[in-house]
């Protein structure tokens, strides 16, 4: 595993024409993110050694290096999700990737049925906390020193300082946002009426099918990690009806000029 990252970190140095701190994710849905990216160099998942290639619709599967607000960045666009077959090594392996060429800071994007009652749909969350529900885990089998610790502390995992920044970039461009604790779980399916409960029973605000693995992998490697969902449908007694990834994409696609804000003024801060 250590030559591969090492092996993909050295063409990706080569390849990018600057040296990004900060790493971005785009979930599903969201990559609008990216035509706010100026001085790009788009880089196709296929053409990255060692890298997997993404499946699901709403991903176009590429890196993209370039300045965003000004500030150099890294961002994928479109992530790999444990339901499409990859273990969680590979799910993860662009976070490895990601700090092996030098980068400290992760943010990361997705889209989540909300369990809160309090929340609407199109809501922005601010992720404070996860609970991760994922069968497999990310750091199970041989700890690499190099890598980061064995048992790695995740007292704060969504750094506060982001998420303070965060606040007051929404407040200043009077972006409504919610704060919550995020349920990283299998998917592909859409959570049972049961299963939502289960998950806001347990302490989760909203629920998902990413995320949760990218951002022990980077706590792992003590980068700083900023997360934010955008709350796509609603998982609340009497409020849930029918999902469709389809409909994720679209209620994602309207929120996203938000979110963008809030990133590309993150970036410019951290
Ligand atoms: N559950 C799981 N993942 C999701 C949801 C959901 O309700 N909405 C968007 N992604």
């Amino acid at each position: 595993m250590l030559q591969k990252i090492y092996e993909t970190a050295e063409y990706l140095k080569k390849v990018i024409p600057s040296q990004p701190r900060t790493g971005i994710i785009l979930g599903t849905g969201l990559g609008n993110l990216v035509s706010q990216i100026t001085d790009k160099t788009e880089i196709p998942y296929d053409t990255i050694p060692n890298f997997p290639i993404s499946t699901v619709e709403g991903h176009s599967g590429k890196l993209i290096a370039g300045k965003l607000g000004g500030v150099d960045i890294l961002a994928m666009q479109g992530r790999f999700h444990y339901y499409e077959g990859y273990d969680m090594k590979t799910v993860t392996f662009p976070v490895r990737v990601m700090k092996a060429i030098g980068i400290e800071n992760l943010l990361v994007s997705n889209a989540s049925g909300g369990m809160n009652p309090t929340f609407e749909i199109g809501d922005l969350m601010l992720i404070t906390d996860h609970i991760n529900c994922f069968p497999e885990h990310p750091l199970r089998g041989k700890n690499y020193d190099e890598l980061g610790t064995r048992f790695p502390d995740m007292s704060e995992a969504y750094n506060k300082e982001f998420l303070d920044k965060a606040r007051k970039i929404a407040k200043e461009h009077n972006i409504k946002v919610v704060e919550g604790v995020y349920v990283g779980t299998s998917g592909p399916t859409f959570e049972t009426p049961a299963e939502y409960r289960r998950f806001g029973l347990m302490g989760g605000d909203a629920v998902g099918m990413s995320t949760v693995p990218e951002v022990i992998v980077a706590v792992h490697s003590k980068m700083k990690v900023f997360g934010i969902s955008i709350v796509t449908d609603l998982g609340v007694f009497g409020k849930i009806v029918e999902v469709t990834h389809e409909e994720v994409q679209q209620i994602g696609n309207s929120v996203q000029p938000k979110m963008t804000l809030i990133m590309s003024e993150l970036v410019k801060q951290i």
